[in-house]
């Protein structure tokens, strides 16, 4: 069994302006040679900017959704092809804002995979339950039903990332306990092996959900949470370095 590297995204949403990439170097500074992974995900309009900005750098930068087709009459929409072109190397995919505002289902998803997966990016997929459906004990269910429904037979031996983020604990300041992020991740991984075999032993299964420098250590620490995506507590490289260096 291969342990997963662990990766620490920051998901900016859409917070950032320009003046927002010196907090970005100051992540880059902070972590100099680290071995855990780092990511910041920026609104698409200052990917390439935080590529210039970081080069050379540990801090990988991604996007936060990519359509699924790489050209064509989708006003308004950004492709994979040309969040690659702009520097980025990962992307976020399924976010459950997304799944919910923009009604985005498993399948479509899982063509965002595919087309991540033709311009090189490493995708992170979002996944997790509704307080509803956590109160029904249905958590497990639905969860493992994203996993098989988002992540195309493609992804074998391919780089990426599976993010578990109930929606309940997104910007909440809930988070789940220990033991029922473990039921979940070890559900994911189990997912994973039957999907892929061990080849995706290497995929980190990374917590997002109310991730914070005083709970960090505690989250990063249960069993099969291989890293975080973190979305508030990214904004200020202070408190995404805390998280970091919790790992
Ligand atoms: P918060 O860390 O702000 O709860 O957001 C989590 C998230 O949605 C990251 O993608």
């Amino acid at each position: 069994m291969t342990t997963p590297t662990p990766l620490i995204a920051g998901n900016w949403k859409m917070n950032g302006l320009a003046s927002s990439l010196a907090e970005a170097k100051a992540v880059a500074e902070g972590v100099g040679t680290t071995s855990v992974r780092v990511g910041i995900c920026p609104p698409s309009l200052l990917i390439h900017r935080m590529t210039e900005a970081l080069a050379g750098t540990k801090v990988l930068v991604g996007g936060q959704d990519a359509h699924t087709d790489d050209t064509g009459a989708f006003t308004g929409d950004i492709s994979a092809e040309m969040l690659a072109d702009a520097g980025a190397k990962l992307v976020i995919l399924g976010h459950s804002e997304r799944r919910d505002a923009y009604r985005e289902s498993d399948a479509l998803v899982a063509k965002k995979v595919l087309a991540a997966l033709r311009h090189g990016l490493e995708p992170i997929i979002c996944v997790g339950e509704s307080l509803e459906q956590r109160k029904a004990g249905q958590a497990l269910e639905v969860v493992t039903a994203q996993v098989r429904g988002s992540l195309p037979a493609e992804l074998k031996g391919k780089a990426f990332a599976v993010a578990y983020e109930p929606i309940w604990a997104i910007g909440t300041g809930l988070t789940p306990n220990n033991p029922q992020i473990e039921e979940i991740h070890g559900a994911i991984r189990e997912t994973l092996t039957a999907m892929f075999g061990e080849d995706a032993d290497k995929a980190p299964i990374l917590y997002g959900g109310s991730v914070k420098p005083s709970n960090a250590a505690e989250i990063l620490h249960a069993r099969e949470v291989g890293g975080a995506l973190v979305g508030g507590a990214s904004l200020k490289a202070e408190d995404f370095l805390a998280i970091i260096r919790a790992v």
